[in-house]
């Protein structure tokens, strides 16, 4: 048998591994390009919603203050974003993280980006220095964040204003599928009653 001609580039050389490489960006530091990048990923991972996620349009709601990104070189493959903002529960102003569009790229689901992608939250979370962060998301997702760690809030009503990239922001109530992460807290200091989050959610 001849001899095969040597690869020209080692398999295991830098240019040949599409790891993600996961950094935590400030919004202020995005240029066009990143909110492109991060609008088609979201685009493609929230496919019935796409029609949100048009040119740099890189969220839906309220906008991030901070995001997670997972690049394969300039190409955003994994994402999550981050804002801190006062709720009311029952009574209580609560400053919390809200943390939204986490989203991996099809592509990729299944191979444990969204596990590193959360471990990142995590990281973000910390930074920003609130006690809670906060989401929510359908039941089909939730033992996706349960596993990381986030803790659902039981018989907790939300209130919030829907995305206003459909048009008109109007209210919406919501019984199920409220998570928060504890940030050097406890599920227990939560205070007792319904959630208005006032506004949008990331
Ligand atoms: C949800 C999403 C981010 C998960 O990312 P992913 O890369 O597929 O997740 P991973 O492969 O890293 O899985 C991490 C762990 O969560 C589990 N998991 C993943 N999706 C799950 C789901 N829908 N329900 C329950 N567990 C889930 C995995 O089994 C894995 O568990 P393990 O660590 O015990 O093996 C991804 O599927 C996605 O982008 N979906 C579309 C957008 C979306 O729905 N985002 C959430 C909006 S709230």
């Amino acid at each position: 048998m001849p001899d095969q001609p040597a690869p020209s580039v080692a398999p295991d050389a830098p240019e040949h591994d599409h790891r993600p490489v996961f950094d935590l960006v400030a919004e202020g530091d995005l240029g066009l390009d990143d909110h492109e990048a991060i609008a088609a990923m979201l685009g493609l991972a929230f496919s019935e919603y796409d029609h949100w996620y048009a040119g740099a349009r890189s969220w839906a709601g309220m906008q991030p203050e901070l995001r997670v990104l997972g690049r394969v070189g300039d190409v955003v493959v994994a994402h999550a974003g981050l804002r801190r903002q006062f709720v009311t529960v029952g009574e209580t102003d609560l400053l919390v993280t809200a943390v939204g569009m986490v989203a991996v790229s099809p592509i990729l689901q299944g191979t444990g980006q969204g596990g590193e992608l959360l471990r990142r939250v995590d990281e973000g979370l910390a930074r920003l220095g609130s006690r809670f962060g906060l989401l929510e998301t359908g039941e089909g997702v939730q033992g996706f964040y349960r596993r990381a760690g986030w803790r659902p809030l039981h018989g907790v009503t939300g209130h919030f204003t829907a995305f206003s990239a459909d048009g008109a922001g109007v209210l919406v109530s919501q019984d199920e599928g409220w998570l928060v992460r504890e940030v050097g807290s406890d599920l227990a200091e939560w205070p007792a009653g319904d959630l208005r989050w006032n506004g949008q959610m990331v």
